[in-house]
């Protein structure tokens, strides 16, 4: 891998304003961008991951303006909010502005704006000159990307440039907040953590389970995501199927298993190689993948939420 040429970014850029797809890497994992202004192309993003119409997307923006500019009403906790954590895995849900085409939203009044910390995304934004709504680069309900190889496996032929920045340091989605309510709302947690958000704008709900209307307010809503296509079990003190050939994801109590992974104990580290781990062992056509289920902490609450959903209601 060598890290895209400034000629590259203009060209990927160019792409972008004229309605063409690109791959790019975030910290977090690698997002699927189009100009969030033109809704022909973001309705490609909508095709290329067959995801429903009823799930909205982020829009990634280089600039507090170029947030402001996306909502109709800017409170004072997500000026907050962008402030103490952006450029960074935090997405804040804010009032949508009418210049925004409503398949961003899926019909939704709200809008999800984020400013990646990571050079490319920024340069692209920047020189696309145009706010790029973008989900994680993957097929709908599979595995998010950490790596431009992940996102040619996946998606390939369906996107007009990959830009490739490596493997992403994150390596999980963004944590995602809504302050259009009365009191701020977890929509999903991620990398940021609640009471990290908590000291800085007080007390957050935590969203759970559904909610009314059509689309989607967060990956929640979908009983099913971030899957490999091998099962995926949760368990407990080593406790692996006694049948079939599988790989154990251990923290604290190795196993025996074909293929034995010692994760890393670190949250943060563990986070980082969690979904290459995923791809590269879903790839092997094994029976199984056990991972130990890591400690019931706030720290650990992100890792547990895509673990739970990656495995359904595979719980051992
Ligand atoms: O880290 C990330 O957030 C990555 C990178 C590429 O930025 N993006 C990502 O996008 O994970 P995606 O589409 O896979 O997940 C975004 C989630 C959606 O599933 C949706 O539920 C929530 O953010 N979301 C987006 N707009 C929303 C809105 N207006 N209201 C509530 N939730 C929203
Ligand atoms: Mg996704």
């Amino acid at each position: 891998m060598s890290f895209p040429t400034s000629e590259q970014i203009d060209r990927a850029a160019a792409v972008i304003r004229n309605g063409g797809l690109v791959a790019f890497p975030t910290e977090t994992v690698y997002g699927l961008g189009a100009n969030a202004l033109d809704p022909g192309a973001v309705e490609r993003i909508y095709q290329a991951k067959r995801r429903p119409a009823t799930s909205p997307l982020i829009i990634h923006v280089a600039s507090f303006d170029m947030a402001r500019q996306l909502s109709s009403r800017w409170p004072e906790t997500a000026e907050r909010l962008a402030h103490h954590f952006w450029p960074g895995p935090l997405t804040v849900v804010v009032p949508k502005h009418p210049r925004i085409p409503d398949i961003v939203t899926a019909g939704l009044p709200t809008v999800g704006l984020r400013m990646p910390d990571h050079s490319l995304a920024l340069a692209l934004i920047r020189a696309a000159g145009v706010p790029i709504a973008a989900p994680s680069a993957n097929p709908f309900g599979r595995l998010s990307p950490t790596s431009a190889e992940h996102v040619r496996e996946a998606l390939g032929d369906r996107v007009d440039v990959i830009l490739d920045g490596g493997s992403t340091r994150v390596g999980i989605e963004s944590t995602v907040v809504s302050v259009t309510g009365p009191r701020p709302l977890l929509l999903r947690p991620g990398m940021v953590e609640a009471a990290e958000i908590e000291s800085i704008i007080g007390h957050i709900d935590i969203a759970g389970g559904h909610t009314a209307g059509g689309a989607h307010v967060s990956p929640g809503m979908t009983p099913r995501h971030y899957s490999p296509r091998t099962k995926l079990i949760l368990v407990a003190d080593g406790r692996l199927p006694a049948d079939g050939r599988g790989a154990y994801l251990w923290l604290k109590h190795p196993a025996p298993a074909a293929q034995g992974i010692a994760m890393p104990v670190d949250v943060s580290a563990y986070a980082s190689v969690l979904y290459d781990v995923l791809h590269r062992l879903d790839a092997e056509g094994l029976d199984w993948i056990a991972v130990e289920c890591p400690p019931d902490e706030p720290a650990w609450a992100a890792i547990l939420d895509r673990l739970r959903r990656a495995s359904g209601a595979n719980f051992a």
